[in-house]
């Protein structure tokens, strides 16, 4: 007999929990009939900057959104480098595109999957004036080294925090380093909204000022435009949805840790694991093991029911969009691209799933 489907991710499942409160308190937002730029997306904007501490959160559209207008309110040079990890999620190229920045690929650790610091200093030019650190898949960047790189040289740091909500080194959050950070609350976040959603966070009056005004046509009073902004703002039913998942975010966070340990303890050595640091939180926003023979693992796993995914099957620099711009050679990346594999970890998947998965996997 077949085994019962494990999905990778259900998210009907997972939100469960927090539709019961929404549904309770729907008929009052309903009276309110406020939309766009009201007071839940201001509650929202307070509560997840005192959450990561920072001075500021700006609510956007979305993560690209985040990224591209938080890179355009740096008010850089054109075509200004900013460093990035060649593994890194196509929108944190794109944004850099988009804001007519130059991103320059810098490989990951093997084992961090997240920018090797080591090869940074070697990338930078007179033309670099930002990194941005992406803390794949949940796990934080080494941020100590980053900064100091990024103090050293002069140059501005970008978090991207859309895999590490509440992600934390010794403590401190990721999205509490950089000069701007960025969230996307796409719904499979472990803060994920019910359709798109993304912040940006900063400390500066400044930056706050003008950020709040380019996500809004560059106006911040009505049918004035002081810059040539956009339309991106993070709904009203979406900051609703996410200021009741904000209470419940260290849960889900800490349910996934339970999983992917799991999964560490009992998986056996054939599948290179990722690696947990005592004084860092990993939030597992994605758990991924790595195989030789990957595609007929994931072959394997689908015939025994179990749903995976993969992030990501095609490095960003050999994506046709860059593919003319981004010439060199990135092994570690495309060792990463070949072999990585996520496994179903969600805030709906139990202990006995996991157990479950680990048990075939252990057969291949
Ligand atoms: C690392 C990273 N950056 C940026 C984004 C873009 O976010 P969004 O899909 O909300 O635009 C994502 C989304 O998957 C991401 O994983």
């Amino acid at each position: 007999m077949k085994n019962k489907k494990i999905y990778f991710e259900n998210l009907n499942k997972s939100n469960k929990y927090f539709f019961n409160e929404f549904k309770k308190k729907l008929l009052k937002f309903e009276k309110k009939g406020q939309y766009i730029l009201g007071k839940e997306l201001i509650n929202f904007e307070n509560n997840f900057a005192k959450y990561i501490n920072k001075n500021y959160c700006i609510g956007v559209g979305n993560g690209l959104d985040a990224l591209t207008i938080a890179l355009q309110s740096l008010n850089l040079p054109q075509s200004s480098e900013v460093i990035v990890a060649s593994n890194a999620y196509i929108a944190c190229l794109i944004s850099i595109k988009n804001a007519n920045l130059k991103p320059v690929l810098v490989e990951p650790n093997i084992s961090t999957y997240n920018l090797d610091t080591d090869l940074i200093e070697n990338k930078i030019t007179k033309k670099t004036k930002a990194i941005m650190a992406v803390h794949m898949y949940g796990k934080p960047c080494d941020m100590k080294k980053i900064q100091k790189i990024c103090k050293k040289n002069k140059i501005f740091l970008i978090e991207d925090c859309a895999q590490s909500h509440g992600a934390n080194i010794n403590g401190k959050k990721t999205g509490s380093f950089g000069d701007v950070t960025c969230f996307s609350f796409y719904p499979t976040k472990n803060l994920g909204c019910l359709g798109d959603g993304g912040a940006i966070l900063c400390n500066n009056k400044n930056y706050f000022d003008r950020l709040r005004m380019m996500r809004n046509y560059g106006s911040i009073k009505k049918y004035y435009n002081d810059y040539d902004g956009q339309n991106s703002r993070l709904d009203e039913i979406q900051a609703f949805f996410l200021n009741i998942k904000l209470k419940h975010l260290e849960k889900i966070n800490n349910h996934k840790i339970q999983l992917a340990k799991i999964y560490n303890k009992n998986l056996n050595n054939n599948f290179i694991k990722p690696i947990i640091n005592l004084n860092e939180k990993h939030v597992f926003h994605i758990y991924n093991i790595r195989h030789p023979k990957r595609d007929m693992l994931r072959s394997y796993l689908l015939k025994n029911n179990i749903n995976t995914e993969i992030h990501y099957p095609i490095p960003p620099y050999k994506q046709k969009v860059f593919s003319k711009n981004l010439k060199g050679k990135f092994p570690i990346s495309d060792e990463i691209h070949k072999t990585t594999l996520s496994l179903p970890i969600s805030y709906s998947h139990s202990k006995k799933d996991i157990l479950k998965i680990v048990e075939v996997l252990n057969k291949f």
